[in-house]
């Protein structure tokens, strides 16, 4: 009998470790809706555009994996986007904006994929959180707190999923190669007063043990392994990657 695919959905997936966890998961065999604001026509899975930000869109997504796929076995919720300024000059509609796509998105998507992930029997929803679901640093308010909120969510879902055959994990890199962090070295110096070519040792890599970034590829393996066979052990964690920042 032919084997059959699991169906996944991916957030962000025209980003860095979104567009490598797409990937990754068509190389495992799964059938993966890739959504972004502008999702990437050539990549390997099937483009979905939809504003994460938004109820409609989150709904969207789900509503247009389940008729494309038919079935919906795993959700990454990975869109993201970052903020760097002082507490009180801290845009509120960044504040909004940041929550909206880093915490309230993961809910929304499990709250309209949970039937499908139940029928699944065998279902995963990874949140590709932050070492800054565990830590927190100076002039990131928002994405401290939307961070650490998705944890929560992350151990309430797998609570709840327990008895359906649903597992729920945040993935925590430290700092990963990606756009996000190339387009904070500006700001990032402004804020703590010091030249962009000092951010990335002065700053960036200050936190690591280990002084270098991840690559997208390697957050996507752990996110391949969460949704595989051999993430059947990991339900309500912080599965942390962080080349040694929390081990202060
Ligand atoms: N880069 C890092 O160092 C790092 C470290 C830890 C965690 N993370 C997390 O990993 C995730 C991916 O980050 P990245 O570094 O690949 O960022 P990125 O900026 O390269 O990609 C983020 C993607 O999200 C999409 N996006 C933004 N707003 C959206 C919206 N409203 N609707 C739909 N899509 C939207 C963007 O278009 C982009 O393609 C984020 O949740 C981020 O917080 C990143």
């Amino acid at each position: 009998m032919a084997r059959v695919s699991r169906a996944a959905l991916v957030t962000g997936a025209a980003g860095g470790i979104g567009a490598a966890v797409v990937a990754q998961l068509v190389a495992d065999g799964h059938d993966v809706l890739a959504v972004d604001l502008r999702p990437d026509p050539d990549g390997p899975g099937v483009p979905f555009a939809a504003d994460l930000a938004t109820r409609e869109g989150n709904r969207a997504a789900v509503g247009a994996a389940l008729e494309r796929f038919g079935r919906l076995d795993v959700v990454v919720a990975n869109a993201g986007l970052q903020h760097v300024s002082p507490v009180e000059s801290f845009p509120e509609d960044r504040w909004d904006a940041l929550l909206a796509l880093m915490l309230t998105s993961p809910f929304l998507l499990a709250r309209y994929a949970w039937p499908a992930l139940r029928v699944s029997g065998d279902a995963r929803v990874i949140a590709v959180a932050s070492a800054h679901a565990l830590a927190a640093s100076p002039y990131k308010s928002a994405y401290v707190a939307a961070k650490h909120g998705v944890l929560g969510l992350v151990k309430t879902l797998a609570l709840e999923g327990a008895d359906h055959g649903i597992l729920t994990t945040a993935v925590c890199p430290g700092f990963v190669r990606t756009p996000l962090v190339e387009r904070q070295i500006a700001d990032q110096a402004e804020a703590h007063g010091i030249p962009e070519d000092e951010v990335l040792e002065g700053v960036i890599l200050a936190p690591h043990a280990v002084k270098r970034l991840l690559e997208p590829e390697e957050v996507a393996g752990v996110v391949g392994m969460l949704a595989g066979p051999l993430g059947r052990g990991f339900t309500g964690v912080p599965v942390t990657m962080d080349l040694g920042w929390t081990a202060r």
